[in-house]
C-alpha cells in the first residue's frame, strides 16, 4: 500500500477516518487530489463510456472522456468498438474535433497525419518527405488503443491493458445487472444523442451519491410526493408520501457497484386490488412489468432469468445505482395516469477538474418497445431525469454548495459523515449474492464507494 503525500505534508490517509467512518470535506476539492484521482483511478479502472447504438455504423464515432483524458470511440471496418486516445502521436494535437460524426479517416489537422477509426495509423500527406529518415515504424505510430468491453451494449475501456477483466470488475453486480441491461435478445437502444451539461462541482459529490443514497430522496426531492408523480393518488397535490419508497434492498459488491432493490409491492397491490404475496412470479410481472417491457415481450423476459432473478425482477428490482467510479443508472417506475411508466436513464459524471463536472444523460429503452411507449418514457425520462429534469435539478442544486464547503478555510476541515449503517443484514431469503442490507435505506453503499476510492489511490500499482 502507498500513502500518498500533498504538498503541504497532508497524507491521503488523514483525508478519511476507516473507524469512525468519516471523510474530510478537503477531500472534494483538491487540485493534487484530482490529479492522483486520474491517474489511480480513471487510468487504471473500467470507464464507462457510452452505448453502442450511439455508433451503430462502420466509421461512426463519438468523443469521450476518461478521466482527464479525451478519447475516441468508434465502430471499425469489421464492426467492433474501439475506443483510443483523442490525440495525435505526432506532436499531440487532439484528433477529432468534433464530438460525433462518420468517418473511416480521422485526419490530424496539425500536419496531417491519418487514422484509421481502429487507431491505426494510415500515413502522412506527402509521406515520402514527410516521413523521412528516422522514422519509427507504421505500427508504432497508431493511435494509443484502450481494451474495450461491451455489457449490455454499454461501451466500458481501460488503459490497463494487463488489468482484471470486465467480468471481474463487474463481480457480483452482473448478476442484479443482467436483469437491467440484458432482458431481450435485441437488447436496448438510445433514444437519441446524450444531454450534457456542466456543474461547478467536484465529481465524487455526484458519484457518492450515486452510489445509492437513499436518504435524500425524503427530503430534498420531497416535491415528488407534494406535486410530483408520487402524490396521492387522484389528489391535485400533496398528500402523498415517499417512505415506502426507502425501503427495500440495498446491495454493495466488490469494486463498489452498488444498487438500491425497491419494493414492489405498494404499487402491485394499488394496480391489482389484490395482495401481491398472492401472486405467482408472472403474475406480479404482467401487472408491472419491468419499464419498456410490454406484455408481448415478457414471456422473452420470463425465458431468460432464474427463477431467483425473475423473483427479484418482480418484487425489488434495482430501481437506482452506480457502476463505479462514475456512471448511474435509474430503472424507475413512475405513476402516471396512463398506469405506471418505466424510465430507464444512464448518467456518467465525467470529472473536469477539482471543481468541475460534465453530466451526461442517456435515456434509453429496448430495442423491441413499441414506438408510442418509446415516446413516453423518452417525454417522462427528459422531464424528470438529466438536464432539463426536475429530479436531477434538486440534486445538481447541492453538489456545488459541497464542492465550495471544501474550499472554506474552515470548512474543509468538518467532514462528511457515513455512521447509520446496515452492516450486512441480509433478509433471510433475499436470493441475490453481494452484501445486503434490509430495511429503510443506510448508508452502507456510499461508505463502500468512497472504501474502494480509498483502496484504489493507496495502491503500490
Ligand atoms: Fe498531428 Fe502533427 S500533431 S500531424
Ligand atoms: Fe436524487
Amino acid at each position: 500500500k502507498s500513502n500518498p503525500k500533498l504538498s503541504d505534508g497532508t497524507l491521503l490517509s488523514d483525508l478519511i477516518n476507516l473507524e469512525t467512518r468519516e471523510v474530510k470535506m478537503r477531500a472534494l476539492s483538491d487540485p493534487e487530489l484530482f490529479e492522483l484521482e486520474m491517474e489511480r483511478i480513471f487510468a487504471k479502472t473500467w470507464v464507462f463510456l457510452g452505448h453502442e447504438t450511439e455508433i451503430p455504423n462502420k466509421g461512426d464515432f463519438v468523443v469521450r472522456d476518461m478521466g482527464s483524458d479525451s478519447v475516441l470511440m468508434a465502430r471499425g471496418s469489421d464492426g467492433e468498438v474501439y475506443v483510443s486516445l483523442n490525440v495525435c502521436p505526432h506532436r499531440g494535437m487532439k484528433i477529432s474535433t468534433h464530438d460525433v460524426g462518420n468517418t473511416m479517416t480521422h485526419v490530424c489537422i496539425y500536419h496531417g497525419w491519418a487514422f484509421k477509426p481502429n487507431g491505426d495509423f494510415i500515413g502522412a500527406p506527402v509521406e515520402k518527405e514527410c516521413m523521412h529518415g528516422k522514422m519509427m515504424t507504421k505500427q508504432e505510430l497508431g493511435l494509443k488503443k484502450a481494451r474495450v468491453a461491451i455489457y449490455g451494449g454499454l461501451v466500458f475501456a481501460t488503459w490497463n491493458i494487463e488489468g482484471p477483466s470486465f467480468e471481474d470488475f463487474l463481480g457480483d453486480a452482473k448478476w442484479y445487472f443482467d436483469t437491467l441491461w440484458c432482458r431481450t435478445e435485441k437488447g436496448m437502444e438510445v433514444l437519441g444523442p446524450p444531454q450534457r451539461f456542466t456543474i461547478r462541482a467536484n465529481w465524487k459529490t455526484a458519484c457518492e451519491q450515486s452510489a445509492s443514497d437513499g436518504f435524500h430522496v425524503l427530503t430534498l426531492h420531497r416535491w415528488l410526493s407534494e406535486v410530483g408523480p408520487y402524490r396521492k393518488p387522484g389528489s391535485e397535490g400533496g398528500g402523498g408520501d415517499l417512505t415506502p419508497e426507502m425501503y427495500g434492498t440495498e446491495v454493495y459488491t466488490a469494486h463498489a457497484h452498488t444498487m438500491r432493490c425497491i419494493e414492489l409491492d405498494r404499487k402491485i397491490r394499488r394496480l391489482t386490488g389484490k395482495d401481491p404475496s398472492e401472486l405467482s412470479i408472472k403474475e406480479k410481472l404482467e401487472a408491472l412489468p419491468p419499464p419498456g417491457i410490454t406484455p408481448e415481450m415478457l414471456p422473452e423476459v420470463l425465458r431468460r432469468f432464474s427463477d431467483d432473478q425473475l423473483r427479484v425482477m418482480a418484487w425489488r428490482p434495482p430501481q437506482v445505482g452506480n457502476f463505479f467510479p462514475n456512471g448511474l443508472f435509474e430503472f424507475v417506475y413512475i405513476p402516471s395516469p396512463d398506469g405506471v411508466i418505466g424510465v430507464m436513464a444512464l448518467h456518467a459524471y465525467v470529472p473536469k477538474g477539482p471543481d468541475k463536472l460534465e453530466f451526461v444523460n442517456w435515456i434509453l429503452a429496448e430495442k423491441d418497445t413499441p414506438p408510442e411507449l418509446k415516446a413516453k418514457m423518452l417525454r417522462l425520462g427528459v422531464q424528470l431525469l438529466g438536464t432539463s429534469g426536475m429530479v436531477e435539478q434538486d440534486d445538481s442544486d447541492t453538489w456545488p454548495h459541497q464542492t465550495l464547503a471544501a474550499k472554506g478555510a474552515v470548512s474543509k476541515h468538518i467532514t462528511m459523515k457515513y455512521q447509520s449503517m446496515y452492516e450486512n443484514n441480509r433478509l433471510e431469503g433475499w436470493p441475490g449474492p453481494g452484501d445486503v442490507g434490509d430495511g429503510f435505506t443506510k448508508d452502507d453503499t456510499q461508505w463502500r464507494w468512497w472504501e474502494y476510492w480509498y483502496e484504489l489511490m493507496t495502491a503500490e500499482n
